[in-house]
């Protein structure tokens, strides 16, 4: 969560999914408020203290029109790993991110990625 003041402008709302992932359920910052750079420090600030508790992967589930989120967590180092379909919401984008280096690599390793740049 973060304020403006007393006022809360933006949030995050997740949970465990297993030991080493946590799931970003919900977030959102005050329509009056985005574009703004309300959420993007709030996720370093998130993203910094998951690892510091442990955990080795964040995910998240996004409707596939959904630019400001995608956008954002694919510059804060996010990939796609897939699409599902959700009986409740419809087609998601599928996200993780790998908090630690060496994890990145494996995965693009194993997945053969060429490199870009970041
Ligand atoms: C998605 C959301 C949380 C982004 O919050 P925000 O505070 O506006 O985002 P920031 O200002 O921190 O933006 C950081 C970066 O994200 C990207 N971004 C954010 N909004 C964007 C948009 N509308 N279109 C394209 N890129 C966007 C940009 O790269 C931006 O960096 P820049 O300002 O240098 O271009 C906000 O739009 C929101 O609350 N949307 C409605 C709720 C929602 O969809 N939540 C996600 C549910 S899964």
């Amino acid at each position: 969560m973060a304020f403006d003041g007393e006022t809360p402008v933006a949030w995050i709302r997740g949970q465990m999914s297993d030991p080493v992932t946590f799931y970003l359920q919900t977030g959102g910052v005050r329509p009056g408020n985005r574009r703004a750079r309300w959420m993007k420090p709030t996720y370093l600030h998130l993203l910094a203290y998951l690892e510091r508790l442990g955990y080795e992967r964040v995910t998240s589930r996004h409707e596939p029109d959904n630019a400001a989120i995608l956008i954002l967590q694919l510059r804060l180092g996010f990939v796609v790993d897939g699409v599902v379909l959700d009986e409740r919401f419809g087609p998601l984008v599928s996200m993780v991110k790998h908090l630690h280096p060496d994890q990145r690599d494996e995965y693009r390793q194993r997945f053969r990625l060429s490199a870009h740049d970041q």
